[in-house]
């Protein structure tokens, strides 16, 4: 996968899937542009970028704060001239069951997950448009396509997600932008400890035997790890994947299957 004088923006790249794509794109030439509300960790994810002789800048950035973003699209527009491809890796939940759900949860997690997501897609998508190129990578989830206990805001916000990407990508097209969707499985992350540690006391159940559960349930026996998804972002973000358009693909051991 040839990456090479590809500016890139991504999400959430101060953890997991957004740091593993960080690295995994920079090997391939890219130079990234880390955003996470997260400042010193977008930069620790920068700074492993640089020390491998990489380019990369990190902004300390709150997705769903619009003029956040659009302060740092416009500080990467001014350093690098344009921006190629963004990955929206940014997201999290908060589980509890519907009855309980607080309306701060709720709003929290459409914020975050969905609002987010749209904030930074129509400020870069300013950028791509006069250019006529430009690549949208929205992590979604397998939770977009299926029910999972105690996450119907999560769930419900990748849904929309799913289906946004879908308008983006019918809307875009006739300036030679495509986008898609990417939905992971259960991936060995901070987000997914942090979500046991929450489902154990919710179901009263060791950590540990959730664990194996939801490895389990996948027919490869076991979570993903944020490198594997990291490499399907990277394919993704290649000039020979342009054509996949419109698409969620799914990414889940077979947990899920579309
Ligand atoms: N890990 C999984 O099992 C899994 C499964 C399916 C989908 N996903 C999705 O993958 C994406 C990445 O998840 P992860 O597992 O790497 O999570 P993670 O918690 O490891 O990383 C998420 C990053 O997003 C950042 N972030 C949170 N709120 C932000 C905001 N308002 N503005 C900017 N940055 C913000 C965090 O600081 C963190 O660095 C998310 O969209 C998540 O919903 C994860």
């Amino acid at each position: 996968m040839n990456l090479q004088n590809k500016v890139m923006v991504i999400t959430g790249a101060g953890s997991g899937i957004g740091r593993a794509a960080s690295y995994r794109c920079a090997e391939q030439g890219a130079t990234i542009v880390a955003l996470d509300i997260n400042g010193s960790a977008a930069e620790i994810t920068a700074q492993q970028v640089r020390d491998k002789g990489g380019k990369a800048l990190a902004f300390a950035t709150d997705i769903t704060d619009r003029q956040h973003v659009a302060a740092a699209i416009a500080q990467v527009v001014a350093e690098f001239g344009h921006i190629d491809v963004l990955f929206n890796s940014a997201g999290s939940t908060r589980l509890a069951t519907i009855d309980t759900l607080s309306d701060e949860d709720f709003d929290f997690i459409i914020d975050l997950n969905l609002k987010g997501t749209f904030i930074v897609c129509s400020e870069v998508l300013q950028q791509m448009i006069p250019r006529r190129q430009g690549r949208i990578i929205n992590c979604a989830s397998y939770c977009g396509v299926r029910e999972e206990y105690a996450n119907s805001a999560y769930c419900a916000a990748k849904a929309a997600v799913i289906m946004m990407t879908k308008v983006m990508a019918l809307e875009m097209g006739q300036h030679n932008i495509s986008a898609v969707a990417l939905s992971p499985g259960n991936i060995d992350t901070e987000l997914l400890q942090s979500a046991l540690k929450t489902r154990a006391e919710i179901e009263g159940v060791e950590i540990a035997k959730l664990y194996q559960r939801i490895g389990d349930k996948v027919p490869l026996g076991r979570v993903g790890n944020p490198e594997e998804i990291a490499a399907l972002v990277a394919f993704l973000s290649s000039d020979i994947a342009h054509y996949i358009n419109g698409e969620n693909i799914m990414m889940t051991g077979g947990f899920v299957m579309s």
